[in-house]
């Protein structure tokens, strides 16, 4: 399937979730853990955690903390080395585990053991499948009584992502922002929450559908020190464009930085695009800035004639890992 395919899916992927059972769970917390684009859809679902903390664990083990409750695995290929190093962990302090992946050892670690398992459609990049797997971590955490339904709030997800992408809107602001981009390394810049998850899954996908450097941060703490970074001129920052992501629900303070931080920045830096968040619900907002994030990765493949699903590099590292 082409990477054009597999973006066109997400407001699919987003219903599928919706329609997913709960898996029973009973925990009184739970952390999330997996990497790349399954840690991605870990910070989805972390997003949606109103009563208790719901963290992500990008790495091996677990933190020295997580002595009780629930440890949701997320995982694509199910094969993840650091994501595996994490069950065991979970398994020698004999924590509850739940998984969330297409295949591969996870799932069978989950059907020996009897855990819950969200079974994700195999067959896309792990990075095209966020929609089922953040919804599959939702399902979970949902299941566990940590989250109220989401339910709702992926419907709502699916139908602006929908109309983003094929009423043209997410293509259209894509196409504007790879012009202005013109070749300079983009940095992505997103308020606390919702446009700062955005801002990653726009730098990740920049990273590995288009083949090319790109970089995120957020506000507030940007304005107390990367800021600094643009205050030179000329050569130093003409290699670099900033694009602002914005969330109407963002901290009004946070919304009155973005501006004065444009202000700011503009004389010294190219600011190549703001995009705002659509929808009345956390997770449409946010699936609509990471829509045009996705578009704009695609875009500037296709403007280089970069095939943008493999991830050669990536898989070699896995390789080289795993024979050493
Ligand atoms: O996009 C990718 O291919 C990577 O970021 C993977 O998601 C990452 O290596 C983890 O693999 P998986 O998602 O299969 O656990």
């Amino acid at each position: 399937m082409t990477m054009r395919d597999q973006i066109l899916g997400l407001p699919g992927q987003l219903r599928w979730a919706a329609g997913q059972a709960q898996p029973s769970v009973s925990a009184p917390a739970a952390l999330l853990t997996g990497m790349g684009g399954s840690a991605m859809a870990c910070d989805v679902a972390s997003l949606t955690a109103v009563h208790h903390p719901v963290p992500v664990h990008r790495g091996y083990g677990l933190p020295p903390w997580a002595k009780d409750g629930l440890v949701v695995a997320v995982s694509y290929s199910g094969n993840t080395e650091e994501t595996l190093s994490s069950v065991e962990a979970a398994m020698v302090r004999g924590l509850t585990v739940a998984v969330v992946a297409s295949g591969g050892r996870l799932v069978d670690l989950a059907a020996d053991n009897g855990w819950p398992h969200v079974a994700v459609p195999a067959g896309l990049q792990p990075r095209a499948a966020l929609g089922y797997l953040a919804g599959g971590a939702l399902r979970v955490i949902e299941g566990a009584g940590l989250i109220p339904s989401q339910v709702e709030e992926l419907e709502e997800a699916a139908t602006v992502v929908e109309s983003l992408l094929t009423g043209g809107e997410a293509w259209k602001q894509a196409e504007a922002i790879a012009d202005r981009l013109d070749g300079k390394v983009a940095v992505i810049y997103g308020g606390s929450g919702p446009s700062a998850v955005a801002a990653r899954r726009w730098k990740t996908q920049i990273n590995e559908n288009a083949k090319r450097p790109a970089f995120w941060s957020e506000l507030p703490e940007l304005d107390h020190n990367e800021i600094m970074g643009w205050s030179q001129s000329g050569e130093k920052v003409r290699p670099y464009a900033v694009v602002l992501l914005r969330d109407p629900a963002d901290h009004p303070r946070v919304r009155l930085r973005m501006e004065l931080t444009r202000e700011l920045i503009a004389p010294r830096i190219t600011v190549a695009g703001e995009v705002r968040a659509f929808g009345n619900g956390l997770l449409a907002r946010l699936f609509s800035l990471i829509v045009v994030g996705d578009a704009l990765s695609l875009t500037l493949a296709e403007r280089a004639g970069i095939d943008p699903v493999p991830v050669a590099t990536i898989e070699e590292l896995k390789l080289r890992l795993q024979e050493a």
